[in-house]
């Protein structure tokens, strides 16, 4: 399956940004801290969505979706083995190790393994269960994780991972006694997840600063939650926005989320507004050169180099982008540089000198965000570019070819089941509004 774009068209309109990937991954997983009913609003429609209800599902979980509500019923964990098939094929499914060790007292997971962006491993996930009282042995390929009990402890992360602070909080959320959590991750998808465990019951203080106090509660109980909306999504459509230039509103977001991004925007001369529903980008697709360091939130992210990289390639001037969270994420470079583009990587830097254009090419998408950043290449092409393995793209962004046609972009899904494959219906036209 494979996007076809013509680029060289100005966006005009409103986009709706969907609730967030990285937000709603764990938040399922803490649904498997209850027997009672969790209601997700504002889920998204995404590939890894319907993983995680798979891994859910086959753990004895229950799982319905009505549109944006997805409801989470974990009545008794059946099977404590997650299957090899899931977690392997998504990362962020290591987020049901804490909730699962919790409820049940024993969990076995295979280590997911690396991935296109580097190898990632999850040390800091076991250092963290291991200070709450977890012993973990790995038997033939598996994680077996087991505690009668966990006992709060004071942790310390050697780095703010994400993924480590949420398995911590969820498994630290009905231990005994109480858990400080240090050099903690600040990111917002953390204190949507402090949230919803607050609502489910727990006693969790200071998530979105360095260090995050749990005091164990005995149990949880359901809650009703919206989940936030996506920063990584709307970031894409704001840069996709100032390549192309137009005018468009991009909805349902939180500013204060998009500041590191926002400032950058403001350094490359790209007009832009806060509104009350969403940040407007007027630009005429011509902009300065700026130098990027990836870094953990409030720091830029790194799940929008990718994206900027690539608007970075018809800059005025030279820029350099340095990736400090992931080891290996320059893998969008070589395909953009098929599309013309003057990059050189040394390490984990990489120098992008501006050029005017960008002709259109065959190109393949290595990751979700690679993917975007070629999307947002292709816009800013003269001619038609075909992006492939877009089943990465479908991972975090929720109908994205519906929601660019709506802002007048010319891009098209090649498959007879074009809305299917998508885990989209219909409905997802309704995300868009018709260009003003
Ligand atoms: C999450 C996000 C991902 C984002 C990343 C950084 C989800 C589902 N994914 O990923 O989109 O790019 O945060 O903002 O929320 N590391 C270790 N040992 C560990 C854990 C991490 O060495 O035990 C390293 C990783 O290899 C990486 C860095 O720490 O280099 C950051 O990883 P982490 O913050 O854990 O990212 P994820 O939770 O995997």
């Amino acid at each position: 399956m494979k996007f076809i774009v013509n680029g060289r068209r100005p966006l005009e309109g409103s986009v709706d940004v969907s609730g967030a990937k990285n937000a709603v991954l764990p938040v399922m997983a803490a649904a498997m801290l209850t027997s009672d009913e969790v209601v997700l609003e504002d889920a998204p429609d995404l590939l890894d969505v319907t993983t995680m209800c798979r891994v859910l599902e086959a753990m004895g979980g229950r799982t319905v979706r009505s549109g944006h509500t997805l409801r989470i019923r974990v009545p008794a964990v059946e099977d404590i083995e997650a299957p090899y098939d899931l977690i392997t094929k998504m990362r962020a499914s290591i987020v049901i190790m804490g909730p699962v060790l919790r409820r049940a007292g024993r969990v076995r997971i295979p280590p997911p393994g690396g991935c296109a962006i580097g190898s990632r491993p999850i040390n800091w996930h076991l250092k963290g269960l291991e200070a709450l009282g977890a012993r973990i042995s790995l038997d033939h390929g598996y994680l077996d994780a087991r505690a009668e009990r966990l006992r709060g402890a004071r942790i310390y992360l050697d780095f703010p991972s994400v993924g480590a602070t949420e398995n911590i909080m969820m498994a630290a959320v009905c231990a005994e006694g109480t858990t400080v959590l240090e050099n903690a991750a600040q990111e917002p998808e953390i204190v949507d997840l402090a949230n919803f465990l607050n609502e489910m019951g727990g006693k969790i203080r200071g998530a979105g600063t360095n260090v995050v106090h749990i005091e164990g509660v005995r149990s949880l109980h359901g809650a009703t939650h919206s989940i936030i909306p996506d920063r990584v999504e709307a970031g894409s459509f704001i840069l996709m926005a100032a390549a192309c230039g137009g005018d468009v509103l991009v909805r349902n977001v939180i500013p204060a989320h998009l500041h590191p991004l926002l400032a950058k925007l403001e350094e490359m001369g790209t007009p832009f507004c806060e509104k009350d529903d969403g940040i407007r980008v007027r630009g005429n697709g011509l902009f300065r050169a700026v130098d990027v360091k990836t870094q953990v939130h409030p720091g830029f992210p790194t799940d929008l180099q990718a994206q900027m990289l690539a608007l970075l390639t018809r800059a005025r001037g030279t820029s350099v982008i340095t990736e400090t969270v992931f080891e290996n994420r320059f893998m969008h470079v070589d395909e953009l540089r098929r599309m013309g583009a003057d990059i050189s990587v040394a390490g984990r830097c990489a120098t992008v000198r501006g050029r005017e254009s960008l002709s259109a090419a065959q190109v393949t998408a290595s990751d979700l965000r690679a993917g975007a950043a070629l999307i947002l290449a292709a816009l800013t092409a003269e001619g038609p570019s075909e992006i492939r393995n877009i089943y990465h793209i479908d991972r975090g962004y929720e109908g994205i070819e519906l929601k660019l046609r709506g802002l007048g972009a010319d891009i098209r899904r090649e498959s007879r089941t074009e809305t299917i494959a998508s885990g989209l219906t219909e409905r997802g036209k309704n995300l868009c509004l018709l260009p003003r």
